[in-house]
């Protein structure tokens, strides 16, 4: 039976706090998509904890709980949302600028949407430059702005009498901006904060302003935010679970469920062209080249990553690899994405794969944004902190130790992830190895 637990998981009692950076398509997505179910209006489908089962024991045993029945996960009902944007509208205004979710549906949960209202933003249009917001934190310098934001937590917790919080970043991509010195430890992020230092974007105030607070940070978006050394350093002191970046939904979750099906037999890959227009607020905030940079790189790594060139250069040694993003305001959140991939097999001959994917961006995300804040609240009840691998199956740019490369591969993910709640629980291991099932 059990080999090694992580220790006793506290209970999920009381009210857990969901603190959001950004209150636009995927954010309201994510909220009213909690009301609608809560209601029965709808099913929370796209969400492992709500939805996911996990195999426990042999095959023969016939062990096959729900994921949420297996591990202790705050439930809906104690969910309360709080959300900083650098517009004032509240959750139903802003959930119908975004034309996500239908009207009716909307009109319904009017009376819940319409009680979430932002908080004021910390927000430099340096960092985001197709954004020029009204409803924005003034401050003496970053560090007073982060002062502001814990005041705020602080006062969030106590006023809806949350007893535990986590924060995920839904706002808009930064810039792109690569590890400076400034970035390297607790101190000299500190120091930084008070010297306004360029090279702190607003992500980073949030993130530092959550981990002083020892709340659980997730970054749904490809700019680093957490994913510096001073902060994950600051994660481990105050022992907070994080991870990151940039939610795998669309193009590169399709990209990681394919490239390892070419892997595995083997077959070549000379060029893969993805491209897809849409027209949200977040197309709009990518139309930006530097926003753009921020989201190429975390799209780009995913494949090399995967199909190992070092390893296999005949197959993948050579492939030309090309992502774009094109704003077209008419589909809105209806993203559409085109992919070719030219392929090679047997005796080099060559095929092409085309997909083109219709898909609704912030209702493939909705679910993500519930399960990384059911689990990383999770993980911190079980003592878990720093970067949380096991998470990667949510991430274009899965956070890591840096002697580690990332894991991209879907299914490897996800057993990491199942594996990993069974470390939790004491279970044994899931390997498929089987041979014990042919031993007399
Ligand atoms: N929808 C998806 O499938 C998906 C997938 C991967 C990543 N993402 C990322 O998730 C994020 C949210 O996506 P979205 O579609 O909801 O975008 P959106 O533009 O609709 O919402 C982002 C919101 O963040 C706000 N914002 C920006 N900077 C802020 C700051 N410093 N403080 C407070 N608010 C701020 C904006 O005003 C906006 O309302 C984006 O970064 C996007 O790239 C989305």
């Amino acid at each position: 039976m059990s080999r090694q637990a992580v220790g006793a998981i506290a209970p999920a009692e009381g009210k857990l706090g969901v603190l959001l950076v950004g209150m636009g398509a995927v954010s309201t997505t994510f909220i009213a998509g909690v009301e609608a179910v809560k209601k029965g209006l709808g099913s929370p489908i796209g969400s492992l904890t709500q939805m996911g089962t996990i195999r426990l024991g042999k095959r023969t045993e016939n062990r096959v709980p729900r994921i949420a029945e297996f591990v202790p996960l705050a439930s809906l009902e104690d969910l309360v949302f709080g959300c900083w944007d650098i517009f004032a509208e509240d959750a139903f205004t802003a959930a119908s600028r975004a034309g996500v979710l239908e009207k009716e549906l909307l009109r319904q949960l009017e009376p819940e949407l319409r009680a979430v209202k932002p908080m004021r933003g910390v927000f430099d249009s340096r960092y985001v430059k197709r954004l020029h917001g009204e409803h924005i934190k003034q401050g003496a310098n970053k560090m007073d702005l982060a002062r502001q934001l814990m005041d705020e937590i602080q006062d969030f917790k106590s006023r809806h009498r949350a007893q535990r919080l986590v924060m995920i970043w839904c706002g808009s991509t930064e810039v792109f901006i690569s590890p400076q010195d400034v970035h390297q430890t607790v101190e000299s992020l500190e120091a930084g904060l008070e010297n306004n230092d360029s090279e702190i974007p607003s992500s980073m105030i949030y993130t530092y302003a959550a981990l002083k607070l020892g709340i659980p940070y997730a970054n749904g978006a490809p700019n680093l935010s957490a994913d510096i050394p001073a902060l994950c350093q600051l994660a481990q002191q105050n022992e907070v679970p994080i991870c990151g970046k940039d939610f795998k939904t669309g193009q590169t979750w399709m990209k990681t469920i394919l490239a390892p099906g070419l892997k595995a037999r083997l077959l070549g890959l000379s060029g893969w062209f993805s491209t897809n227009i849409l027209g949200n607020r977040d197309g709009e905030v990518l139309d930006d080249p530097e926003s753009f940079k921020t989201k190429e790189e975390s799209k780009l790594s995913v494949l090399e990553q995967i199909l190992q060139p070092q390893v296999y250069p005949e197959l993948y040694g050579d492939i030309y690899h090309k992502v774009r993003i094109n704003y077209y305001p008419p589909r809105r959140d209806n993203k559409e994405g085109w992919d070719n991939l030219d392929i090679f097999g047997w005796l080099g001959y060559e095929m092409q794969i085309k997909i083109d994917f219709l898909c609704r961006d912030s209702i493939l995300a909705a679910p993500l944004v519930l399960d990384l804040a059911l689990f990383l609240d999770l993980a911190s009840r079980a003592g878990m902190s720093g970067i949380q691998e096991w998470l990667s199956f949510y991430f274009k740019s899965p956070m890591t130790l840096p002697e580690l490369y990332p894991e991209h591969d879907l299914f490897i993910q996800l057993m990491k992830l199942k594996n990993t709640l069974r470390y939790m629980r004491g279970e044994d291991q899931i390997t498929h190895l089987g041979l014990d099932y042919h031993e007399f």
